[in-house]
């Protein structure tokens, strides 16, 4: 703001020292000329040395200006760089070797604010190779557990284990190495399909990426691009289509192989033979690791092997669609708003 200010009080004054000078000047030297005093060659001489005289005092202020906001930028970058991440890796921290995917949670409480508790004492468990879904309603806590599990923040109390390891004790890049994470919306970079589903996995050789992208069902669109593998997405995939999208990211989680896949599924609704192609890459996908899923499919509930019901920051019915069904608490209530529709479809 004052480099804003300063740039607008500075560069009118110059002009107007400048417009001043030359009214002067014309004045002054129409008034000479015509009393025969100077020729008016001269003045329009003068004329000129005035405009060159204060076109590069006009260039400094402008400079001056760009200066001014070039070092409100940098300020802004080195709070940045230098802030202090609230997650810190703990000066024992040991490597987390390839694990078998067992999660727990186990009386966590969170509180994003201080004094404002989020998360009420969860507890949760997944066994290797389970699908656990996360269902609730909007602002319960699901996207809240899966940032606590990837570590995005720590739990103020009680604490969430892998493979019976405080993930607090671990170093982060071991910890995300195991995690694979398919959110919402997914990123997708300007580039060709293959580097895109290769961020997965860098090292990955392009019969592994094709390999991926085969299992997940992607391959068949993928070869009726123009350039196949080599086509280039657009900024933010922007001449792929949404579940085209949700494709490349399957098979870019796939490629990345984790031991425990983390996924919030997505709500845009794609067309019924799409719908049909991610359900089976979902359970490709799912398929020998442990999910935690933030279900929106009803095909994903019924499939899972535990329903978390969340509300308030608590949970409130654990089982299987089945199960909780039948006790006609609120999941029955929430399958009857959100799934019953689809059901009907189906
Ligand atoms: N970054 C944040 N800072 C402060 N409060 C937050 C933050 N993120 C979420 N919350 C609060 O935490 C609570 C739980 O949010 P969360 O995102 O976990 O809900 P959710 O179950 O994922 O909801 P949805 O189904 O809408 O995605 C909400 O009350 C929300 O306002
Ligand atoms: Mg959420």
């Amino acid at each position: 703001m004052q480099a804003a200010a300063l740039e607008s009080a500075f560069f009118p004054a110059v002009e107007l020292v400048g417009a001043v000078g030359s009214a002067v000047l014309v004045w002054y030297g129409g008034h000479l000329i015509f009393l025969g005093r100077v020729p008016l060659g001269t003045v329009v001489a003068f004329l000129n040395y005035l405009t060159r005289f204060f076109m590069p005092i006009r260039e400094i202020t402008q400079v001056w200006g760009v200066f001014l906001s070039a070092g409100v930028s940098t300020e802004r970058i080195v709070e940045i760089l230098s802030t202090e991440p609230r997650v810190k890796e703990e000066p024992g921290a040991v490597e987390l070797g390839r694990v078998r995917g067992e999660v727990r949670f186990e009386g966590v409480h969170f509180s994003y604010q201080p004094g404002q508790e989020v998360l009420h004492g969860i507890d949760l468990e997944a066994q290797p190779g389970e699908t656990v879904a996360l269902v609730g309603p909007t602002g319960a806590g699901k996207t809240t557990v899966i940032n606590l599990l990837a570590r995005f923040y720590d739990p103020d109390r009680g604490r969430i284990t892998v493979d019976g390891q405080d993930i607090r004790g671990v170093t982060l890049a071991s910890l995300r190495r195991q995690l694979g994470v398919v959110l919402q919306d997914n990123f997708v970079f300007s580039g060709t399909i293959r580097e895109n589903i290769r961020y997965g996995r860098p090292g990955a050789a392009d019969r592994e990426v094709e390999e991926a992208a085969r299992a997940v069902g992607a391959d068949a669109f993928i070869r009726r691009l123009p350039q196949g593998y080599d086509t280039d997405v657009g900024e933010r995939g922007a001449r792929i289509s949404v579940g085209q999208r949700q494709l490349l990211a399957f098979a870019r989680a796939l490629l990345a192989d984790p031991a425990i896949l983390v996924l919030d599924e997505a709500t845009s609704s794609v067309d019924p033979y799409t719908e049909a192609l991610i359900q089976e890459a979902l359970r490709r996908l799912l398929r020998g690791r442990t999910a935690i899923v933030i279900a929106h499919r009803l095909s994903t509930v019924r499939d899972a092997d535990r329903i978390y019901v969340l509300d308030g920051g608590r949970v409130a019915e654990v089982g299987t669609h089945d199960q909780l069904l039948a006790r006609g608490g609120l999941y029955r209530h929430l399958y009857d708003l959100q799934f019953a529709a689809v059901a009907a479809d189906s």
